[in-house]
């Protein structure tokens, strides 16, 4: 049997729809969602989704104030257009693109960006009311990966999910999230011996390793529903996940498509956080 294929870009643009009445009605209002994006140097990949990121800001009536700093910018250049950020009322989200260029020191800046306005969700006190299980904004890619589930009707409740990976950005924040929904889950990494041994127990697999075609079509139970937030290029320019797709659909019950599965959820989700920090300053 074949899986299903979850369709990230038809709930993203469902959300984003959504997104655009609160918008109008914000605007109502007199507050203009506005959200900083800061993109240091000129990393391709970095980029594009900025671009990415703009287009879908303008689409949905949000203001997108760009930040396109050269590649040498120092620390301390970079630190005080963030206090600027943090005192400009027209600005309720900051996203600083990363990775920053080598010379910047990336925790400094997720630490200095104002709670009120950390939209990526990394900060500490984002990342700390995560694991406090308190409101918070939630980081876009993992929040995305759970509306897919929740939108297939996977309820990871009594259910065993396996993380691939346990970066702050994605792997962690996505196993608590899992841990809040009740899951039973099991985190791994690197230096987990048995990998294709755990991973053929979950019945949710999430993969977030970076590592193209990593968990082989075999390691993937009979129904499970296969989460791939990896994004790779081939060598051939070809762009894939870390799950070998078409073997592991012939065996998952739900799987997302690289691309096309959770790529669009990371910025539909970004916008849901925007326009979150932009009602919040309404009285
Ligand atoms: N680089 C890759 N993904 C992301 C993301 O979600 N947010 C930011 N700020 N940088 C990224």
């Amino acid at each position: 049997m074949s899986a299903t294929i979850i369709d990230g870009k038809k709930v993203a643009k469902d959300i984003t729809e959504a997104l655009r009445q609160e918008v109008e009605a914000l605007k109502a209002k007199g507050v203009v969602p506005g959200l900083a994006v800061v993109l240091v140097g000129e990393n391709p990949a970095s980029k594009k989704y900025v671009s990415s990121k703009e287009k879908t800001c303008e689409s949905l009536g949000i203001k997108s104030l760009g930040n396109k700093i050269p590649e040498n910018t120092t620390q301390e250049e970079l630190m005080k257009l963030i206090d600027n950020l943090n005192n400009d009322p027209k600005v309720h989200g900051i996203l600083v693109q990363l990775p920053l260029p080598k010379h910047l020191n990336e925790k400094e800046v997720m630490h200095a960006i104002s709670a009120a306005k950390d939209v990526d969700g990394f900060g500490p006190d984002s990342l700390g009311r995560l694991v406090l299980d308190e409101p918070g904004f939630l980081p876009c890619t993992p929040h995305g990966c759970m509306k897919l589930l929740e939108s297939y009707g996977v309820d990871p409740k009594g259910k065993h999910a396996v993380v691939v990976g346990r970066s702050v950005i994605v792997g962690k924040p996505i196993a608590l999230l899992l841990l809040r929904q009740h899951a039973t889950v099991t985190i791994c990494h690197s230096r987990t011996p048995d990998l294709k041994e755990t991973c053929l127990k979950a019945d949710i697999l999430c993969a977030a390793v970076g590592k193209a075609e990593m968990i082989k079509g075999d390691w993937i139970k009979e129904g499970a529903a296969v989460i791939d937030i990896g994004i790779n290029v081939k060598e051939d320019g070809k762009l894939v996940g870390d799950v070998e797709f078409e073997k592991a659909k012939e065996r998952a019950g739900f799987i997302t498509p690289v691309p096309g599965g959770v790529g669009p959820m990371t910025i539909a989700m970004l916008m849901y956080n925007t326009v979150e920090a932009a009602k919040a300053t309404v009285k």
